[in-house]
């Protein structure tokens, strides 16, 4: 997939392939220094950080087993209500590990927030967070530490990457934003 695909249906780029290609590498970088070779569990938020583990997996060279959780939050519409539901749990023990959460964004910091601490009731050795995108709520809100930031966004509705709306977009190999004809907007 990729913006021929889409028509009038973007509205603009924001961080492009390469951009993201480029803050990964830094990041894994600095990931990298930080783990000192010692071995790490990724847990990937599914589905919106598969492009994020996935990358960012085959950029690191400390050691790592990925797993995934698959969460759903109660509530309406797009807000989360920080109440979560696991569909699907790790299949790691992850007692006496390190453990690297990979996030496609956070925005109330709700989700994230619940699932620190349903992890630290594992006994887990340790719990950092990476993000790909990170929303000005997140900011002001403080609810959790995220220790890794590709890029901070506005308040935009933002896809691809990873990140969908009701389920499109998700395969696309930059982050952009929505026109808005596609939500029932004015234009
Ligand atoms: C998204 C995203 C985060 C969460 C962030 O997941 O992947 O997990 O919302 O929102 P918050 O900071 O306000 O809690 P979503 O529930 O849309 O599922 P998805 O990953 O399958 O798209």
């Amino acid at each position: 997939m990729d913006v021929n695909d889409m028509g009038r249906d973007l509205e603009k780029v924001l961080v492009s392939a390469k951009e993201i290609d480029a803050r990964l590498s830094e990041l894994a970088k600095e990931i990298d220094e930080y783990y000192d070779g010692e071995p790490i569990v990724l847990v990937g938020v599914l589905r919106g950080s598969v492009m994020a583990m996935a990358d960012l997996a085959r950029k690191l060279h400390t050691p790592l087993v990925m797993d995934w959780m698959a969460t759903s939050s109660y509530g309406s519409g797009t807000k989360s209500s920080g109440v979560v539901r696991i569909l699907k749990d790790l299949n790691e023990d992850i007692s006496g590990r390190r453990i690297l959460i990979v996030e496609d964004i956070v925005d109330s910091g709700l989700t994230l927030s619940w699932l620190v601490e349903n992890l630290q009731s594992r006994g887990p050795k340790e719990i950092k967070i990476m993000t790909m995108l990170r929303k000005p709520e997140a900011i002001r809100k403080m609810k959790v530490d995220v220790d890794w930031v590709a890029f901070d966004v506005g308040e935009e509705f933002v896809i691809g990457y990873g990140l969908d709306y009701a389920e499109e977009y998700r395969g696309l190999p930059f982050i952009g934003t929505l026109a808005s004809h596609v939500y029932g907007g004015e234009e």
